[in-house]
């Protein structure tokens, strides 16, 4: 993946335009980043806010059998995504949210968005992250759940160019594994980041909120919790 970037400075919602993309412009593996979002989306259909500082951008898919079948892979992006963002602040407080948000410590720093084309019944699907660079705290993405920004974490600016490479480069060696069935080999790993793991967790689902002990990721990708005393697979 990732060997054509498509760079742009405002669109409407970068998953958008590779889902629709009626000419065919664009192909398995492209990537499409814009500096801005008129339209970004998040979750839900929950808005999210896309000024200028962030990074927002989407990688496509072509032949995908089942959505289901990639959401692994959408956990490994969650996981190039937190570890990119240890490695340059050599701090080890990222963890993942399920399904596949970021935080630092218990503040979104990034979310991601899987979705598929209808017209083409899931072979075409996109992946959509967005993570707080060099947003100020008042711009900041989700404001829904507290939120913040690496450029607020460490006090210094983030070049989007170099933290999108280091993030392409880790999603292409996570999607070689994935595509050769090596997905269980990261499980400690995510387990060992598991946002909330052993605690109790409210999630909030559309309207619909339920509490969870989340316990662990399932070679799957769902995650395994504890609800009411009993054992709950929960599934995107
Ligand atoms: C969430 O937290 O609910 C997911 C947020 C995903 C945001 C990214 S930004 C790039 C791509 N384009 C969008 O409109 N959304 C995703």
């Amino acid at each position: 993946i990732a060997k054509r970037v498509f760079k742009t400075r405002e669109i409407t919602s970068t998953n958008d335009v590779m889902l629709k993309d009626p000419e065919k412009l664009f192909h398995s593996g492209d990537v499409l980043w814009s500096l801005r979002q008129s339209k970004g989306r998040g979750r839900y259909d929950r808005v999210w806010n896309s000024p200028q500082g962030g990074l927002y951008f989407s990688i496509l898919f072509e032949d995908i059998p089942r959505l289901s079948a990639f959401y692994p892979y959408v956990l490994l992006c969650a996981l190039a995504i937190r570890n990119v963002l240890a490695d340059r602040t050599r701090e080890d407080f990222f963890t993942i949210k399920w399904p596949n948000d970021v935080y630092a410590d218990y503040h979104k720093i990034a979310g991601i968005l899987i979705q598929s084309h209808t017209a083409y019944q899931g072979s075409r699907a996109v992946i959509g992250m967005g993570i707080n660079l060099n947003n100020p705290m008042q711009h900041l993405s989700n404001l829904r759940s507290p939120a913040i920004s690496l450029y607020e974490l460490t006090g210094n600016p983030t070049e989007p160019e170099s933290f999108l490479e280091d993030l392409l480069d880790r999603a292409d060696a996570y999607y070689r594994d994935f595509i050769h069935l090596r997905f269980s080999h990261y499980l400690p790993e995510l387990n060992r980041v598991l946002y909330s793991k052993d605690k109790s967790l409210i999630l909030t689902e559309g309207k619909h909120q339920r509490i969870v002990i989340p316990r662990e990721f399932t070679k799957d990708g769902y995650l395994k919790c504890e609800e009411d005393g009993e054992t709950v697979i929960l599934m995107v």
